[in-house]
């Protein structure tokens, strides 16, 4: 069974959105496979740095809908994916000094996207059918 897994529970309504989560969850598995890889330390580092360039790319896409929208909590919203940016920046710093706690790193990473999808962003969600 994958670490993490995709539910409808997860969707926002928006399909170009939740294909981009659905990619996030992927990586996220991918990340969590990686600690079992003969290679793993070259793995769990390119895993790290797509996670981080495919999120940013994601968080664009995200900021500019709510800006397109006039979205009013568009602050506190750039205010998570920088914390997340910075999140995963820091673990990749941590796994080039080999100190990466990867059990916690997972489990930021899972909380993180769960709570921000289906607090925040099901929020733009909600703000947009209005
Ligand atoms: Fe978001």
């Amino acid at each position: 069974m994958p670490y993490a897994q995709w539910s409808d529970s997860l969707s926002i309504g928006v399909k170009a959105i939740d294909d981009q989560h659905k990619q996030l969850v992927q990586m996220l598995n991918d990340l969590c496979d990686a600690f079992d890889s003969p290679d793993r330390e070259n793995v769990v580092a390119t895993c790290l740095s797509k996670m981080k360039k495919y999120s940013q790319e994601h968080f664009t896409d995200e900021e500019q809908l709510m800006k397109d929208n006039n979205y009013p909590e568009i602050e506190a919203h750039i205010k998570e994916h920088e914390i997340f940016i910075e999140k995963v920046s820091a673990y990749k710093a941590a796994q080039i000094e080999q100190y990466l706690p990867f059990q916690d790193m997972l489990e930021f990473l899972k909380s993180w996207l769960v709570e921000h999808i289906t607090e925040s962003d099901q929020k733009i969600a909600a703000f947009l059918k209005r």
